[in-house]
């Protein structure tokens, strides 16, 4: 991966309510390519963040009996920042809708826009679906059942839609679709994964309809620098977020180093990050994003989880339990990154157990304690190499090239298959040479020593292929290691040239054993 700047974002997220395990996905997935890229020596930049206007979280907090400033900064605090913690994100930037670096460049934004001729006074008639923060057409309701039989609904959140009839500021999107489809087809990664560029594709071949940018029915949001009757719709207000973070209107060196980013979105949002986001940029002259990645859905039941529908899993049921590293792993590994994919309770703790815990956690201690035991701690240094050890150099360098290829698709859950390809073997090494038999024999020292030197440094290689996935156990696997310098600057692209001291020192199990695990019946 050639060095560079690699500006990532995720979603910024509603602060109506909590998180739950879909939203932490999301987050862990964006950080596990930013620590990937930061590992690999491009300059990456994490950004994340709160969406914090619009009549969902206006009416969220009234219903509360707060103002929806008091309620936002309440669930940023409380929710929304502890997220980061609690799944262990290292970002570089945290943006709130509600910044006053915000609020001032997205109003420079439209006045640009407005400036230019891309916006104009007209009247919106039609439906809108509050819980999307969407105006909707036809096609995307359906007939509500139950409370809400004989009503339109929408299809995502099965909750009735309401009639919009205002006077709204227009945004000229349909002028763009030409321009949106070229971008389209000269540049096949710009939306992916594939199925998402061709509902994206047939979906501006449709037709572009202009955008209402506007609304003049409450005043929670930014208001249009010409017309402080209207605020700005929530959406064209959240979007900027991810210029008005990086310096947009402000600070145009910092901007020009970061600017464009690669967006990770969840596969309902890719609409708006896909056609309506560059078509902004385009109108303002400023560069498309470089890539938008649209991930599925993590469902229950076969539904997409969400708190509105009561299926929503806090992040922390989960990590108290197993742990940071074992939730970033788990939804990395299990869920094909671009696919739906769902939860289980029996899933998680299988692979924590025969993955992390007997896959790499025991490989990892059985090594350090045979070095302790069989050669007092000190690494030993290496005899003739037999192709049994020269087989385990080589998968080094293999699974490091291919995790790396993978990465630079997106493709994180082969990346990590490829690692896995290291474990395993690694595993298979120690159980045919039996180390524990060649320390028995005198005659069989040079080769327990070239066994184990060969075991610590493929161990090493792992700590650094799995340090942005499970930084924390892979950081004590390191320090046991004693590998030279933080692990956070190994080159990740190279992990197999790492380098360690003369001694290892004693490892505490990585992924102790979980004796009982109860369901939380709160989810
Ligand atoms: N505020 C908008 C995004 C604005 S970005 C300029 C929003 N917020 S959200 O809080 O509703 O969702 C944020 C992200 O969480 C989206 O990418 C969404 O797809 C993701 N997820 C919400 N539920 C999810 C699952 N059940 N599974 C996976 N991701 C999910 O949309």
């Amino acid at each position: 991966m050639s060095a560079g700047s690699f500006y990532i974002t995720t979603p910024i997220f509603y602060v109506n309510d909590v998180p739950h395990i879909g939203h932490a996905y999301t987050e862990v997935a964006a950080d596990v390519l930013a620590r990937w890229h930061r590992q690999s020596g491009d300059d990456a930049w994490l950004l994340t963040g709160t969406d914090e206007h619009g009549q969902k979280i206006l009416r969220t907090a009234i219903a509360n009996g707060v103002t929806p400033k008091e309620w936002a900064d309440r669930l940023v605090e409380t929710a929304w920042k502890p997220l980061l913690q609690t799944v262990n994100i290292a970002n570089d930037d945290f943006i709130r809708t509600t910044d006053e670096r915000h609020e001032v460049n997205a109003q420079k934004f439209l006045q640009h826009l407005h400036d230019e001729g891309h916006i104009y006074t007209g009247e919106y008639e039609g439906y809108y679906c509050v819980g999307c923060e969407e105006y909707k057409q036809t096609g995307d309701l359906v007939d509500g059942t139950g409370d809400y039989a004989g009503q339109l609904v929408c299809a995502i959140h099965s909750k009735p839609v309401e009639l919009l009839h205002e006077k709204n500021y227009f945004f000229k999107m349909s002028a763009f679709a030409d321009r949106l489809l070229a971008l389209y087809e000269e540049n096949p990664d710009f939306v992916q994964p594939e199925a998402a560029r061709n509902e994206v594709m047939s979906f501006v071949k449709r037709g572009l309809s202009d955008l209402s940018i506007s609304r003049s029915s409450f005043d929670w949001g930014i208001k249009v620098p010409w017309d402080e009757s209207h605020v700005v719709y929530v959406w064209f207000d959240a979007l900027l977020n991810y210029i008005t973070a990086a310096g947009y209107g402000q600070n145009d060196e910092e901007f020009a180093s970061r600017w464009p980013a690669t967006h990770i979105v969840g596969k309902d949002i890719l609409r708006f990050h896909a056609v309506i986001w560059p078509a902004m940029l385009m109108a303002a002259g400023i560069e498309v994003p470089k890539q938008v990645f649209g991930h599925g859905w993590l469902l229950v039941g076969g539904e997409k989880m969400s708190k509105s529908k009561l299926t929503g899993i806090a992040p922390s049921q989960i990590t108290d339990t197993f742990g940071s590293d074992a939730f970033r792993y788990y939804f990395m590994r299990a869920i094909s990154f671009g696919q739906d994919g769902s939860f289980s309770w029996e899933d998680l703790s299988a692979r924590y157990q025969s993955e992390l815990a007997n896959g790499f956690g025991n490989l990892a201690s059985r090594v350090i304690a045979m070095v302790v035991r069989y050669c007092d701690g000190t690494v030993p240094a290496a005899g003739a190499f037999t192709a049994d050890d020269l087989a385990i150099q080589a998968t080094e360098r293999r699974v490091t090239d291919a995790a790396t290829s993978f990465i630079a698709t997106l493709a994180i859950h082969d990346a990590l298959a490829s690692v896995w390809q290291l474990v395993d073997e690694l595993n298979g090494y120690i159980t045919l040479q039996e180390p524990w038999a060649l320390a028995k024999n005198p005659d069989s020292r040079e080769r327990l020593d070239t066994v184990l030197h060969t075991a610590v440094h493929g161990l090493g290689t792992l700590a650094v292929l799995l340090s942005p996935v499970i930084p924390v156990a892979t950081g004590k696997l390191w320090t046991a290691l004693g590998g030279d310098g933080a692990l956070a600057d190994q080159r990740v692209d190279r992990a197999w040239e790492w380098t360690g001291g003369a001694r290892v020192s004693a490892l505490e199990p990585l992924f102790p054993r979980i004796e009982s695990i109860v369901e939380p019946s709160d989810g």
